[in-house]
């Protein structure tokens, strides 16, 4: 009982009853994901820390250490959460999800780039069903609302010539932030469903229907039975297809007309030079023009 009522359980006690529950955790709270999560994903599965450099980290170390897989690790707090391309991922706020999951898949490295689409197109339909906002996915794993950065993911894992070995795919979403009191660019440039919502959300619950979402994702994935539902779903949540973009792979420079994705993963761009055979990129970053003129000053960062 002590430990509940410290991690935010309310408890009212009812004569000859016991005790009745009055309130839940505001932030994460490891037994009360554990009451909330169906079989397979409690005890061994998860991992938490109050504070944690990167669950990535954490996640990577322990598939070395030899742990079981699948399992979860979730912080409350990071103080080097890594986000994509080298770059930094805000985590010093406790109300947001850093959550990494591993896994040992054991298929073809090149289905890791499909994976990693697939997942993001899961996490928009959970965000979706859990809070009846219309979230969108930017090519290859940033989750928005409206013009807005929410979440996003980073795939990393040890490959040898034929199989991954190890995969870890960690995810940042921002939940009960307050955007506002970050600093620039970040206040402008990212939301949290908070303020999408205008209204604090569940951080327990949502975690769980991610959790529960991201291991179905998986599955369906090992099972191949994802196919036809990548198509769909990426169609329903893309956010550049039609729009015009700017890419940035490597030291090349891709202007054009986004076309969605291929059957690999890559993001089909048609140029003004040859439009009737699409440019297919592999990795990079890139940013929606605000009009069908390419010019440089007209591009809106996301
Ligand atoms: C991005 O750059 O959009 C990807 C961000 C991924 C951040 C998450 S937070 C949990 C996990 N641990 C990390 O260090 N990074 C990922």
């Amino acid at each position: 009982m002590k430990t509940l009522r410290r991690d935010g359980f309310v408890f009212d006690a009812v004569r000859n009853r016991g005790y009745r529950i009055r309130a839940t955790p505001e932030r994460l709270s490891l037994p009360y994901l554990q009451c909330l999560l169906p079989g397979p994903a409690t005890e061994d599965r998860l991992v938490f820390f109050n504070r944690t450099e990167s669950t990535n980290r954490d996640a990577e170390r322990l598939l070395g250490e030899g742990r079981n897989t699948p399992f979860i690790v979730l912080s409350r707090r990071q103080t080097k959460g890594r986000g994509r391309l080298g770059r930094a991922w805000h985590s010093s706020d406790e109300g947001n999800l850093y959550a990494s999951f591993a896994f040992r898949p054991k298929v073809p490295p090149e289905r890791m780039q499909r994976f990693t689409l697939w997942t993001g197109v899961s996490i928009c339909r959970c965000i979706e069903e859990e809070t009846g906002l219309s979230p969108r996915i930017k090519w290859p794993n940033d989750i928005l609302c409206g013009t807005l950065k929410i979440g996003g993911i980073l795939t990393e894992a040890r490959v040898n010539a034929d199989q991954i070995l190890e995969m870890v795919l960690g995810i940042g979403l921002n939940i009960n932030s307050a955007p506002s009191l970050w600093a620039s660019p970040l206040c402008t440039e990212a939301t949290s469903l908070r303020e999408a919502l205008q209204g604090k959300q569940d951080i327990n619950r949502l975690t769980c229907a991610i959790i529960t979402s991201l291991f179905d994702a998986y599955d369906a994935f090992m099972n191949d039975g994802y196919r036809t539902a990548l198509n769909s779903l990426w169609e329903k949540y893309d956010l550049l297809r039609g729009r015009n973009v700017t890419a940035q792979q490597g030291k090349e420079t891709i202007s054009g007309r986004a076309l969605g994705i291929d059957e690999e993963g890559r993001l089909l761009i048609a140029t003004k030079e040859a439009a009737a055979n699409p440019v297919r990129l592999n990795a990079g970053d890139v940013t929606l023009n605000r009009s069908r003129e390419l010019s440089p000053s007209d591009r809106e960062t996301i």
